[in-house]
């Protein structure tokens, strides 16, 4: 093999520049030529090639979001603009190609893979939603940035005696959510995946209130049935009886935007290696992720086929602690 390239696709994560480093990095040490391709799958099918020496990625592991830019392409989900984009990648003499990104990510990688190119994926995505990978790049980022906004509307809610509902992100996943209800220290949790009802979270509320707590604390998945706004409305009508001032917050993109952390510099850094290591092996179409500690691999067709579950033991640890 002579060259490969990378691209990072879907929501930024921080981090994915720590992985765009050691694949390009790794990469070359291989002896290979590396390109990178701007904005994801829409710079594949546009031809947004651009070659990266090892002094191109210098200086990016601390910076937060993706040096190439990334895109959510519509074009890319149809196999017209899937065939352009590998019609690009031979163009290009590239024969291996990374996708750093999560579930929509690698299921293009999958797609590709299943036309016959070579394509390994990097799990990268705060939603921490990604089969074959315990924890993603950029999920623990994410969570303190939301654990420092919870600690600091804890401040105010307190000077005030409110309650605060605060959404964090996770369209389809709880992860996010349940673990910054548990470090955050919250009276309760709202997540997609088990059902919400809004008459037991009033009485979470009131019960606090008469128990003379000072705030409370409700961490929502954006993904829930009953997101933040739809809980407020609920509310409005509950006022009275629910005792604390109600106030909402949405940190939605806040959470995305932060600098890596070390935890994600590390990861990133071995995942990015780890698919260099798989393609160098010859190892196409599966998808690096960390499981049990140890970098591993997982086939693309496992990875889509499958729904990572939240771990039942930290649900019910959320309740104990309540
Ligand atoms: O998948 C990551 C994520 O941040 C989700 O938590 C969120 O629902 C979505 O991306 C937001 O997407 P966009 O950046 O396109 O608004």
């Amino acid at each position: 093999m002579k060259k490969i390239a990378v691209l990072t696709s879907g929501g930024d994560a921080p981090g994915m520049n720590a992985a765009i480093r050691a694949v390009v990095r790794t990469g070359i040490r291989n002896g290979w030529e590396v390109m990178g391709i701007r904005n994801g799958y829409e710079g594949l099918i546009d031809d947004r090639f651009v070659r990266l020496g090892a002094r191109d990625v210098g200086g990016i592991i601390q910076r937060g979001g993706t040096v190439l830019g990334s895109a959510r392409s519509e074009e890319f989900k149809t196999r017209a603009g899937q065939l352009k984009a590998i019609r690009n990648l031979n163009q290009n003499d590239v024969e291996g190609l990374v996708v750093i990104g999560g579930n929509g990510s690698q299921t293009g990688a999958h797609a590709l893979h299943a036309l016959g190119f070579p394509v390994v994926g990097i799990a990268s995505t705060i939603d921490n939603d990604l089969y074959g990978s315990d924890i993603t790049i950029g999920v623990d980022t994410a969570l303190n940035i939301a654990l420092e906004a919870i600690d600091r509307l804890k401040i105010t809610a307190s000077s005030h005696q409110r309650a605060f509902l605060i959404e964090v992100m996770g369209r389809k996943c709880g992860y996010l959510a349940l673990m910054a209800a548990i470090a955050g220290g919250a009276e309760e949790v709202v997540l997609p995946e088990i059902e919400t009802d809004p008459e037991k979270l009033a009485k979470t509320l009131t019960d606090a209130y008469e128990r003379g707590k000072a705030h409370a604390i409700i961490v929502v998945a954006e993904g829930a049935e009953y997101n933040a706004t739809r809980l407020d409305e609920y509310f409005k009508e509950h006022r009275e009886r629910l005792g604390f001032g109600l106030r909402v917050t949405i940190l939605g993109h806040v959470q995305r935007g932060g600098a890596p952390q070390a935890s994600d510099r590390i990861l990133a850094s071995r995942l990015g290696a780890g698919a260099t290591e798989a393609m160098a092996r010859g190892e196409y179409g599966v998808l690096v992720g960390l499981i049990k500690n140890e970098v591993t691999t997982t086939p693309l067709e496992v990875v889509v086929a499958n729904k990572k579950l939240l771990d039942p033991a930290m649900v019910d640890l959320a309740k104990k602690l309540d």
